[in-house]
């Protein structure tokens, strides 16, 4: 790999993480426990700056109304959440820098106005507001694991609406297998993007199966709120089956089609960076191994599940294709 273009998971993880109080669940899960979690945070922020930033952008949210969703009791966790000041200070965002502490260099994306392209094999092309598209799907509020495949986890209180609701919204021919997923384009806004080394925008796909696969899901919030933009809003993926880099952020444009996708890091490295990327512990990457994973709050080093500890969910999807590379 061009040592211009190695992602930040080829870089040692020489950047401590803060040991934090962890946040006890019941304060998200309790009635109110989500404005109670997030003032604390706020108070006790060591990025409190940040923190700012980060309330005044959700309160001008146009959809701010919305918040905070109802829980989706179907999606909980074994596993503390990740405290929101850790999530919202540690990210992966090339748009904005190939490092984690892009948060505030994020605060750069304007997200509204935004719309959705919605096309390709679709009955009829549509470009909609994001605000409109919001508005017509049914948020709710989940909890998820996220397994980067640089070998670090959180968990997070994602809010949004299944990706099967936005695919049934679009109407796809009968000969679409995929979709292809693509972020914002504009290296005035991110200076990320002014590396014209790098295939800019990035670009992921899923099959249909795995679009409308009950987990996959499409996030606009986070914490009970509108989603901070480092987090990729207005509209991102979260397919935490999946390595990290495949759940993209900020999208602009699902395109239906009959062709395999080429994603951003395939497009980088494909060797290291497939299409499939699902976790598996017992396939290493290249480089390193995956049997593990540090949980980033805590700093404790954990086994790494298959799928991620979805493979209930989602296993039945990859049979017959063994063929393929469905780890990397
Ligand atoms: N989407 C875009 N557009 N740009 C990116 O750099 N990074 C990916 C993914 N989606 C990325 C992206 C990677 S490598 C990871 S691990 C997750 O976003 C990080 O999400 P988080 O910052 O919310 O933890």
């Amino acid at each position: 790999m061009l040592i211009k273009n190695r992602p930040s998971w080829e870089i040692s993880e020489n950047q401590a993480t803060p040991e934090q109080a962890f946040l006890n669940r019941r304060q998200f899960l309790g009635k109110g426990g989500i404005a109670l979690g997030g003032s604390a945070l706020f108070l006790s922020g060591a990025a409190g700056g940040l923190s700012t930033m980060d309330a005044n952008a959700a309160q001008s949210d146009p959809t701010l109304d919305l918040y905070p969703a109802n829980k989706n009791a179907s999606y909980s966790l074994d596993r503390e959440l990740t405290p929101e000041d850790v999530n919202s200070t540690y990210n992966n965002f090339y748009e904005f820098g190939s490092h984690k502490q892009i948060s505030s260099a994020a605060q750069a994306l304007e997200t509204r106005p935004w719309t959705i392209t919605l096309d390709g094999m679709v009955e009829k092309e549509q470009v909609l507001d994001v605000d409109t598209l919001i508005r017509n799907m049914q948020l709710e509020e989940r909890l998820y694991r996220h397994r980067c495949v640089e070998a670090w986890s959180m968990t997070i209180p994602w809010t949004g609406f299944s990706f099967a609701a936005l695919v049934a919204y679009a109407r796809p021919l009968s000969g679409a297998k995929y979709i292809r997923m693509e972020t914002f384009m504009d290296p005035d806004m991110a200076s990320g993007q002014r590396q014209t080394w790098n295939p800019w925008p990035y670009v992921e796909g899923l099959t249909m199966q795995e679009a409308t696969n009950e987990l996959a899901f499409l996030v606009t919030g986070a914490y009970g709120k509108p989603a901070a933009k480092q987090f990729g809003a207005p509209l991102r993926l979260a397919v935490p089956w999946k390595y990290g880099f495949k759940s993209i952020k900020s999208i602009v444009k699902f395109t239906f089609t009959d062709e395999r996708p080429k994603s951003f890091w395939e497009s980088i490295q494909g060797a290291e960076y497939g299409f499939w990327a699902n976790v598996n512990p017992q396939v290493d990457h290249p480089r390193w191994s995956q049997a593990t994973e540090r949980v980033l709050h805590t700093g404790a080093r954990v086994p790494t599940l298959l799928f991620n500890g979805y493979a209930e969910e989602v296993a039945h999807l990859y049979k017959g294709l063994e063929g393929e590379i469905l780890y990397r």
